[in-house]
């Protein structure tokens, strides 16, 4: 099926969040290490963004790394962190080719040192491409951020800058990672799980979900598209009826 000829473009989500879930359980299906499963993933993202990049989505968001990561084994979570840094390093070139600008959510300045440095090189180097935004969420969970943004609108209200009754949802927002950024649309989760696993809870408040029964590794293009028609094909009411839509 050419799913790319079915969407509709001019209805076309700003912002599409993935969850990159099932490299593990596709890598023992293959008898290999869950690394090698990692390693695979990397061509998913890569479709993905050139994907997205080409049909005219805005922003990206993918959650490359929770908070809750840290506690698997430490081989992993070393294979993981060094899988990132080469990965940033040579596909600067796919982002560049592409247009496409590199951002990152997360508690960034905790990622060990190269890491963070190869993430803010690869930010630096594509900072002026403008046809897409791919955010990396990193050492990100959802807790963490609406955690961070308390606290900072704490201090605006002990610093006397807002009133507590003038607090709003534009105003909380604009004090999270993804301040200015549209909320996602539409989230696609691989490997069968139906779950959101503390990935931007404030922003997923309308988000239409779309869970794929494959292994991250296996996604493509295809995939994509076809999440971008089924989610064109729903009715997205906010809470009001469907007469008022229509
Ligand atoms: C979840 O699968 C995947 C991750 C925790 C890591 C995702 C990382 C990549 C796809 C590699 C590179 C990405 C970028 C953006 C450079 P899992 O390990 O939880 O799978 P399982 O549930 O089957 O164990």
């Amino acid at each position: 099926m050419d799913w790319k000829s079915k969407i509709d473009m001019t209805r076309l989500p700003k912002h599409v969040a993935v969850i990159m879930d099932g490299n593990g359980r596709w890598a023992k299906e293959h008898g290999r290490p869950r690394v090698f499963g990692h390693r695979s993933g990397v061509k998913a993202v890569r479709e993905t963004a050139e994907a997205a990049a080409e049909i005219g989505i805005e922003y990206v968001t993918l959650y490359a790394f929770s908070t809750e990561n840290w506690n698997r084994p430490k081989y992993e979570v070393d294979a993981l962190m060094t899988l990132l840094v080469s990965t940033l390093r040579k596909e600067i070139r796919t982002l560049n080719d592409n247009n496409i600008k590199l951002g990152a959510i997360g508690n960034l300045t905790e990622l060990p040192k190269k890491c963070y440095k190869e993430l803010i090189e690869a930010i630096d180097k594509t900072k002026h491409n403008t046809r897409m935004t791919m955010l990396l969420a990193l050492n990100y969970s959802g807790r963490w951020e609406i955690t961070n943004a308390v606290k900072k609108v704490a201090s605006e209200v002990k610093a006397g800058n807002i009133d507590i009754n003038d607090i709003d949802d534009d105003y909380f927002a604009k004090h999270l990672n993804t301040k200015n950024i549209p909320d996602p649309e539409l989230l696609i989760r691989t490997s069968g799980e139906s779950r959101v696993s503390n990935f931007l809870l404030w922003q997923l408040a309308y988000t239409e979900f779309a869970f794929l029964p494959i292994y991250w590794p296996d996604f493509r293009r295809e995939h994509f598209y076809k999440s971008l028609v089924d989610f064109q094909n729903r009715e997205r009411r906010f809470g009001k009826t469907s007469e008022q839509i229509t």
